[in-house]
């Protein structure tokens, strides 16, 4: 992998783990404020603007133990833009105490803005 596609594979791990941890912060500092998003949080629905995903950071990250993995990562750069599809693996313990993974799959659009990438589109299947 190219330096400018690692980049974009630190970044979206980056996004990832804040979305895990609830850390609204560096989300909010990695995203476009008008992100684009096709997630089953919103059937049928394409939700632009970061307010509908900061409800669910207000609730609270992934509860206990937890770790995210990206697996069969793929990134396509085109001059200022990239898009990066992977399967998206959530380990966490269930209230039994019992470990399961819940698995996506994922494609994140980022966009190079005055020497910064920002994240400007999503699309989430949950398997
Ligand atoms: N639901 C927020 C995200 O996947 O970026």
């Amino acid at each position: 992998m190219s330096e400018s596609e690692n980049e974009i594979v630190t970044l979206t791990h980056r996004l990832l783990d804040s979305i895990s941890s609830g850390d609204w912060a560096t989300y909010a500092e990695l995203c476009d404020p008008s992100l684009s998003a096709i997630e089953s949080e919103a059937p049928g629905q394409v939700v632009v603007g970061l307010d509908f995903h900061k409800f669910y950071f207000d609730l609270g990250g992934v509860r206990g133990r937890h770790r995210t993995t990206m697996t069969g990562t793929s990134v396509r750069l085109m001059g200022e833009g990239a898009v990066i599809t992977y399967a998206r693996l959530v380990q966490r313990v269930d209230g039994d105490g019992k470990p399961i993974t819940a698995t996506s799959m994922e494609t994140r659009v980022w966009q190079k803005r005055e020497g910064k990438w920002k994240h400007v589109h999503f699309h989430r299947t949950p398997m």
